[in-house]
């Protein structure tokens, strides 16, 4: 990772480090774990949650993936342009907004219809160009976000709509997969085998349910295509931390500015929050909010400094952080040396916990201003 480092240009404060190996070996765990028969998507929204879906969807492209998945149609059209192959299926969850049919149809995009006004939309386009159109259906069991609901599904279902849609898959999203003893788990696949008996088989014959704890569940929650994301990016969670062997990809660095010390008693930063409680040394670490960093990291958690814990102290500001280095030789801290923010899986859950969110949000939340280093 030193010689990695030695490479960043002398003026990046921060730096992301993904490493497009671990996610190509957590795909081929992913897709040698599910059931014979069933495919592994990719879900790359998000810019792939913020770490680079140009990088990334190119790897995954390689390790054999054909299945992706984007929240709105800009993402995909990304995606398209970059790999133009013929034998991608690029999905666009949030389905299709008014106006926006002939883009899905110009670029070959396939939206996920999440209520009846896209199902007719899409099914009008349809009869509009005397052809039948792809897309997902989405029924809502449980969610209560996006999809149709059982009794809409059912007045759909007897309509002439659905002549005019090529249903590739009929889908659905878990709300509490990532609680393996939850119930909703076990009640949302119910509803989800109950709501496909209303289509007709010939037009509904795959189904795809699961993310990436959901897809851990067993067998019967896979059917024939999972959407993991999170798994992919290695960030496995408790519920099915045993069950694959996933790496995560993404190490954060920052510089440090300079080394202090403040003498006990002296406050740190804005508004005072951390009064120091011995003579203190401290590394100025260049990444704040403007990177991600939220103010609810004050004085919480840790950065990692010769891979020793540094407690962060004092106020989170836009552009650094404050760390206690007390602890360590004085020589072994100097300015322009790297921390790492966050690295490994406990790292980066305690980063994530320290300010009282989730990884899902830490990954996206990322600046422009890193370095990103790519390797593979
Ligand atoms: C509909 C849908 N499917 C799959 C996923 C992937 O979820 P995860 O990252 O937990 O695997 C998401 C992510 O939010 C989603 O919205």
């Amino acid at each position: 990772m030193q010689t990695l480092l030695e490479t960043v240009p002398p003026q990046a404060p921060c730096v992301l480090h993904i490493d497009l190996k671990a996610i190509r070996e957590n795909y081929l765990s992913l897709q040698g774990f599910i059931r014979k028969g069933a495919l592994c998507a990719a879900v790359l929204k998000a810019d792939a949650y913020g770490l680079g879906q140009d990088a990334i969807g190119a790897t995954l492209y390689e390790a054999g993936c054909r299945d992706f998945f984007f929240a709105y149609i800009d993402e995909a059209l990304q995606a398209r342009k970059k790999f133009p192959h013929k034998d991608l299926n690029l999905y666009i969850f949030n389905g299709v907004l008014p106006r926006t049919e002939d883009y899905f149809i110009e670029h070959n995009l396939i939206p996920c219809l999440i209520s009846q006004e896209q199902v007719e939309r899409w099914a009008c386009h349809a009869q509009k160009l005397s052809r039948k159109l792809p897309c997902l259906l989405h029924i809502d069991t449980g969610m209560g976000r996006e999809g149709l609901p059982y009794d809409v599904l059912k007045e759909v279902a007897k309509s002439p709509l659905l002549d005019n849609l090529e249903i590739r898959y009929v889908m659905s999203h878990m709300a509490n997969s990532n609680n393996s003893g939850s119930q909703k788990n076990k009640l949302q696949l119910d509803r989800f085998l109950k709501a496909r008996r209303l289509l007709p088989k010939a037009k509904a014959s795959l189904a795809t349910f699961a993310n990436s704890s959901g897809l851990t569940l067993g067998d019967n929650y896979q059917f024939d295509l999972v959407r993991p994301g999170m798994a992919l990016y290695g960030y496995k969670n408790e519920s099915y931390g045993t069950l694959l062997d996933l790496k995560p990809c993404l190490r954060t660095f920052a510089r440090i500015l300079l080394t202090r010390h403040i003498p006990k008693g002296e406050t740190l930063g804005y508004n005072c929050t951390h009064t120091c409680k011995r003579d203190t040394r401290v590394a100025l670490v260049s990444v704040g909010h403007r990177d991600g960093i939220l103010r609810a990291a004050s004085n919480k958690g840790y950065v990692l400094i010769n891979g020793k814990k540094a407690p962060i102290i004092g106020t989170v500001s836009m552009d650094v952080l404050m760390a206690d280095i007390t602890d360590q030789p004085e020589s072994a801290v100097r300015s322009n040396m790297w921390a790492e923010i966050y690295g490994d899986i406990t790292s980066t859950r305690d980063f994530a916990e320290n300010e009282g969110t989730s990884v899902y949000e830490l990954l996206v939340r990322h600046g422009t201003r890193y370095h990103r280093i790519y390797t593979s």
